[in-house]
């Protein structure tokens, strides 16, 4: 067993966490993941309403009695969801591990801190997370260039992020973005950090919910297969490189660039809800990250995370052996 800050903080088996997925992260897989010894989190924003959020949460407990948080993601946007209506919803539904992410999160992690509960953040600099961590997050969740969805605009990957992390940060952090395998976590314990979150493997699971189809895409998918899109707006997103993102993409290379105006219908959340309902993976936009080149099967989440921890540990014990005691003289 790996015992970490992390497994210790949260009361879980294995250090790996499940990031919010819009779409993705719904009960079936939170429940699976948390159940498999890590933890799982539902994505507030994918439920149309606080009241659809509390029925989600009331539908994981049945499903599982390990702990699990709940994502609440800062967008962009002229018309912001009810964050405050969702945050209240779910406290009051005692869930008590929130991952926050995106701008300003300020707000947010006061009340969450105020009601006693666990707050990882996910942030893609070392700037954010140490002004996080003053406003008394409990991990950082370090999120590096090979992520899927937003990964900053200062194109930073892991390996130094983490080592950077490392130097700057007191409280624990996880190392997030371009990992798949033991190899992954054992990489991310030397650097540092007390475990891993993983979006895209997760994706692709038994338990996850979206298209067969979809799933099979990722495992014939290589780190060739994806995009970043929004870079001229300085919004970048890594998504699955298909015939909209790669449109979208020439939009904004035309001279004179694209306004979002332009790329509004092509880019729209309801076009990728149903790329993972039907199973077409040209309809719309969907997140993926440069981990697809490393996922070869659709296991469900107790076997994957059962491997990450048997590789991890052959990894760790196989670098222990290389090192030897110094002859004394
Ligand atoms: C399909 C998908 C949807 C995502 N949606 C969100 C989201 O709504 N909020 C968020 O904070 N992160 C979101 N992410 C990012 C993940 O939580 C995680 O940080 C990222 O996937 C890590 O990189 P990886 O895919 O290489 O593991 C999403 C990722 C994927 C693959």
């Amino acid at each position: 067993m790996i015992a970490t800050a992390l497994t210790k903080l949260l009361h879980i088996r294995v250090p790996v966490v499940q990031g919010g997925m819009q779409w993705v992260g719904t009960p079936p897989l939170v429940a699976a993941v948390s159940n498999a010894g890590g933890l799982g989190i539902l994505t507030a924003l994918t439920q149309p309403s606080p009241e659809a959020l509390r029925v989600a949460i009331r539908e994981t407990k049945a499903a599982t009695d390990k702990p699990f948080g709940v994502n609440l993601t800062l967008l962009p946007t002229i018309n912001p969801p009810d964050y405050a209506g969702y945050a209240r919803a779910a406290v009051e539904e005692g869930v008590r591990i929130f991952e926050t992410a995106g701008n300003n999160p300020g707000q947010l992690i006061e009340y969450f801190k105020s009601q006693g509960c666990i707050v990882i953040h996910k942030c893609t600099t070392v700037r954010h997370a140490k002004s996080a961590e003053r406003m008394g997050v409990d991990v950082l969740s370090i999120d590096g260039f090979e992520c899927a969805g937003h990964p900053g605009e200062e194109d930073i990957g892991g390996l130094v992020l983490l080592a950077r992390a490392a130097q700057e940060l007191k409280i624990p952090y996880i190392a997030s973005g371009g990992i798949a395998d033991g190899r992954g976590l054992a990489a991310a314990l030397a650097l540092g950090a007390a475990g891993i979150n993983m979006g895209t493997r997760f994706m692709c699971t038994a338990e996850s919910p979206i298209h067969q189809n979809i799933k099979d895409t990722m495992v014939k998918a290589t780190e060739q297969d994806t995009i970043h899109i929004f870079r001229t707006l300085k919004n970048t997103a890594r998504v699955f490189k298909n015939k909209v993102s790669t449109e979208v993409v020439a939009l904004e290379r035309r001279p004179g660039g694209a306004e979002f105006s332009e790329l509004r219908d092509l880019v729209s959340g309801a076009r990728g809800k149903i790329v993972y309902e039907k199973g077409d993976p040209d309809y719309g936009i969907w997140s993926a990250g440069i981990v697809l080149g490393l996922i070869k099967d659709i296991p469900t989440c107790e076997e994957l995370l059962r491997r990450i921890e048997r590789e991890a540990e052959d990894t760790i014990s196989g670098i222990s052996n290389m090192v030897k005691p110094r002859a004394r003289l």
